[in-house]
């Protein structure tokens, strides 16, 4: 095939992918529907619900999480349908491969990568946080230079007038990447049995804090339930426009973050038994399952607290923060539990995501074949694994990586957009091709979808999108200079 940048994988290369798996089938629908769950309830809904409330929305958080649950939930149907046609492990990169073009599939791949590894580091620093705090809770204190990167060590060590140390690195950060490096490698089963443990206990969790907490809930913080537009004053000196709509559409995308992993179920399809049924299936029930609860803890909190007076400590664990001042304190225990073991699942399904999506990256050629040996007993890509693990794990305890999260978002609703569009192009293209899922009203989803979330991204940080759009354009040179001249439609003939 020529070298275009829009030449397509096609789909009888896809079937061949489907007919050549190595990988292990033993995930059902349920498993797979944890898989969803597990990367979706993580730090998000216990921390991000405090900012998004005081600075966005008010007690409209609720509806903050009704708008970004709807552009998943255009995003989660897309991507349904795709799943059930091309149930290989590339997701959104393997989609537009077969409609869009190469360029476009590199690029949406690259992205991937801020979702998924970038998402495991900000999560690994996360974890860290909260282990810290459950250690706390016991009396027990990790010396701040083996709990930061050097730079955050650094400040601390300036804010509080301590002397600098010499060497500082974030160990829980480090040591929870291995742990989930090691099970992931030991075993696709290994791994989805451990995921599902951890599901139990954050759903648990998470009905703990909407049934205990509705208890306190006090109606008067609800009223108005949007707030009148007004300036709000940020911590860094600058001021911005909180409340009434905009506040409710600026605070959906400030906790979009809460919502990403339900897309990992569709980068599992090569390890799912029945890829075709179950995957759909599982992207949706897992969306739709977080969904509702997170709109019930978003009730709860603002019922709970004034969202004035979410401020100071409130706001780096605001649901915490609410059960202490409503005389609970015990309630800090069982949610610092559940949030640092609940985002070691998080890490898990991101890191599986990543593996998976170098796989089908690999598999087509624009990865070195490095990302697709696959382990001929474990049946993982144990080299992949050992490596996304490897760099996860410094960036997560050497560099301040924590405060770029909203480049995951970046990534995601990057992906979310293309793989709305990429469902709608096959559909006008092959009309009748088979759509064992087949997307309800798809010209009217896929284009709402390409809004909204390209909506999310122009309300993102500044600095989110401007440091993505520099990985983005990174992406491109490594395109033309390695993956063009190495893919795997090189030696393949026009259909
Ligand atoms: N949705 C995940 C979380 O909130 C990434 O931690």
């Amino acid at each position: 095939m020529e070298k275009s940048i829009w030449r397509k994988k096609p789909m009888s290369a896809y079937e061949a992918d489907i007919k050549n798996n190595q990988l292990k089938r033993v995930m059902g629908k349920w498993t797979l529907t944890a898989i969803g769950i597990g990367g979706i309830i993580g730090g998000g809904i216990f921390v991000l619900t405090g900012t998004a409330a005081h600075y966005h929305a008010g007690p409209a958080l609720a509806l903050s999480f009704v708008v970004a649950g709807i552009g998943c939930v255009f995003a989660a149907l897309c991507y349904s349908e795709f799943a059930s046609m091309l149930p290989v492990e590339g997701s959104a990169y393997a989609y537009a491969y077969g409609t869009i073009g190469e360029l476009f599939a590199w690029i949406i791949g690259w992205g991937l990568i801020l979702e998924y590894a970038m998402g495991a580091m900000t999560v690994a620093v996360s974890w860290s946080g909260y282990f810290n705090k459950l250690l706390h809770l016991f009396g027990i204190t990790i010396p701040y230079y083996l709990t930061n990167d050097p730079f955050s060590a650094a400040s601390y060590a300036a804010a509080n007038n301590l002397e600098p140390a010499a060497f500082s690195f974030n160990l829980p950060a480090f040591l929870i990447t291995w742990l989930v490096t090691w099970i992931l490698v030991k075993g696709i089963k290994e791994a989805a049995n451990t995921n599902n443990i951890i599901v139990v206990l954050k759903l648990a969790a998470i009905l703990f804090v909407i049934i205990v907490g509705a208890y306190f809930v006090n109606f008067d913080n609800w009223r108005p339930f949007i707030p009148a537009p007004e300036m709000v004053a940020h911590a860094d000196g600058t001021s911005q426009e909180a409340y009434g709509i905009r506040g409710i559409l600026s605070g959906a995308a400030a906790i979009f973050f809460a919502y990403i992993g339900f897309d990992v179920v569709s980068t599992s399809a090569g390890e799912a038994i029945n890829p075709k049924k179950d995957v759909p299936f599982a992207i949706i029930a897992s969306l739709l399952i977080c969904t509702v609860l997170y709109i019930l803890v978003s009730l709860v909190l603002t019922g709970m607290m004034n969202y004035k007076d979410i401020t100071g400590d409130a706001l780096k664990a605001p649901v915490a923060y609410a059960f202490d001042k409503v005389g609970q304190p015990w309630a800090v225990f069982i949610i610092t539990t559940a949030a640092t073991v609940g985002l070691v699942s998080v890490m898990l399904v991101m890191m599986l995501g990543q593996t998976r999506v170098f796989l089908g990256m690999a598999k087509d050629g624009l990865l070195p074949n490095f990302f697709k040996q696959i382990h001929p007993k474990l049946q993982t890509p144990w080299k992949s694994t050992i490596l996304v693990g490897l760099v996860v794990s410094l960036v997560a305890s050497f560099t301040p990586i924590g405060v770029l999260s909203d480049m995951t978002s970046f990534g995601t609703l990057f992906a979310f957009a293309m793989v709305c569009l990429a469902v709608l192009i096959l559909r006008l293209r092959e009309p009748n091709r088979e759509r064992p899922f087949k997307t309800p009203m798809l010209m009217i989803i896929a284009p709402l979808g390409i809004i909204t979330n390209f909506a999310l991204m122009y309300l993102l940080s500044g600095k989110a999108q401007l440091y993505a759009i520099v990985w983005m354009a990174l992406g491109l040179v490594v395109y033309f200079i390695y993956s063009q001249n190495k893919s795997n439609l090189n030696n393949m003939k026009e259909d």
